[in-house]
């Protein structure tokens, strides 16, 4: 299937475990991730700016926070791009020096920027006045100079899904690109703030090959050479994230085209480059293991029911998602694909994997492996209809750790807490009207 998940006599493989034998040992349905995988893409994307002078990659924790991945990406040289306290609590631990992090958000709380600030990150982005002011406050107060860059609103089309598109002047981030002069001037005079720089992010998997980026690019570049004419200092960049897989037909930019794209605009304005890619280091890294619980024969469909469902998977129910579903054993020669909506047991129709899919012959008890699902897969899901997370595996050649377990019903269980009140038989709330 691909070069650390193959096929070796009919059986999928995760480097050099059987898929199978990891179920075996696990129980389905869990997420697997392989160490080769993320280890080759994230060396591929660090790589590919190396002409460029070197970029600081800030992997986007969000897609993936796994502390087992962070890890591994950490030791690799990456930094993280965090959106929340969580997040950067998150790299920190992973060892992600501060030096190393970015954090990213429209709406930062003030105890957000203060644990920022009390960590001495490399930048805070910074998505409106109102969170100018505040940062500028507490840094002030603490005798800090904040690290800042303006996240500019580009106003550009990145020919995605509606939800995930975030570079159109309607959608809620960043600064207008009209405004971020007047922003930048600004922070320039406040106590507390040093703005170092300049930031994008049009969305994620971008459409439209290097199309948007180019423009966004463009634009930025702009910017930074008309604040520099006014007198005032640019010395970074940051190309957000959103570069795209291949989850069907999608035929992403390359790597090496983009870093180059980055290198000609911004080259002959020697800034330092700074991006925040999340998918593209760990999507196809990831695999979602699931069994098939039945085969049903509707009215006038086929139904294969899963074990994994829309609360361990959510992107085929919230952005249409497509993810390929392929056997863990491969058909004998000549099998005839059928047919078949995938679905999961939650009790609702949106918790559908695939529909209308073609598939091979596949029966009750047979594995399946959702490809492409190590972003924005584990880390979205939820325990709705009580169903505990799903764990997840770490392989690394023919040894594989489990990097999150499967709570028990009892942890799950336990999280709740029934006030006292209501564990005596017939009790009332005291002061509500009690007869
Ligand atoms: N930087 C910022 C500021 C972001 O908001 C994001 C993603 C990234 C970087 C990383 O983007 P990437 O390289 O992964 O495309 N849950 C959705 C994706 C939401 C992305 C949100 N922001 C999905 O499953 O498709």
């Amino acid at each position: 299937m691909s070069e650390f998940f193959p096929y070796r006599d009919g059986e999928l493989y995760a480097e050099d475990s059987t898929v199978a034998g990891i179920a075996e040992a696990v129980g389905t349905p869990f997420y697997l991730y392989s160490a080769g995988a993320l280890t080759a893409r994230y060396r591929t994307f660090a790589e590919a700016f190396a002409p460029a002078g070197g970029a600081l990659v800030c992997y986007a924790v969000k897609a993936n926070s796994n502390l087992a991945v962070l890890r591994l990406l950490a030791r690799l040289g990456a930094g993280a791009d965090v959106v929340s306290d969580g997040e950067l609590r998150r790299a920190l631990a992973a060892g992600i020096p501060p030096q190393r992090i970015i954090f990213s958000g429209v709406g930062k709380t003030r105890d957000e920027l203060a644990a920022a600030l009390d960590a001495g990150i490399h930048q805070i982005n910074v998505e409106s006045l109102p969170e100018l002011h505040l940062l500028s406050e507490l840094a002030a107060a603490r005798g800090q100079m904040a690290r800042i860059a303006i996240r500019v609103n580009p106003d550009v089309d990145a020919l995605t899904h509606a939800k995930i598109s975030t570079g159109k002047k309607e959608n809620k981030f960043g600064i207008d690109i009209d405004e971020a002069p007047a922003a930048y001037r600004l922070a320039s005079g406040l106590p507390g703030i040093e703005p170092v720089g300049l930031a994008v992010h049009i969305g994620s998997q971008t459409g439209g090959g290097l199309g948007p980026f180019r423009e966004a690019f463009r634009r930025l570049a702009e910017l930074i050479v008309a604040l520099r004419q006014s007198g005032l200092a640019v010395r970074r960049v940051d190309l957000g994230g959103g570069l795209g897989i291949r989850y069907h037909a999608e035929t992403p930019p390359a790597l090496q085209e983009y870093a180059r794209l980055g290198q000609q605009i911004f080259g002959p304005l020697d800034v330092e480059i700074a991006c925040e890619p999340g998918r593209v280091l760990v999507g196809p890294a990831g695999l979602l293991i699931s069994r098939v619980i039945y085969v049903k024969d509707g009215a006038s469909k086929r139904f294969v029911i899963l074990d994994a469902a829309m609360n361990d998977l959510i992107r085929p129910a919230l952005y249409d998602a497509y993810h390929d579903i392929v056997p863990v054993r491969l058909p004998g020669a000549g099998a005839i694909l059928s047919r078949a909506d995938v679905v999961g047991p939650v009790c609702e129709t949106g918790d559908t994997f695939a529909t209308d899919r073609d598939l091979p012959p596949l029966a009750d008890g047979d594995l399946v492996a959702l490809t492409c699902a190590g972003a924005y897969g584990a880390v979205m899901s939820s325990t709705y209809n009580t169903r505990p997370l799903v764990p997840e595996i770490l392989v690394s050649g023919a040894r594989f750790d489990v990097i999150r377990p499967r709570p028990s019903f009892a942890d799950m269980l336990k999280l709740d807490t029934v006030p006292d009140w209501l564990m005596e038989p017939n009790a009332t709330p005291s002061g509500r009207g009690a007869a």
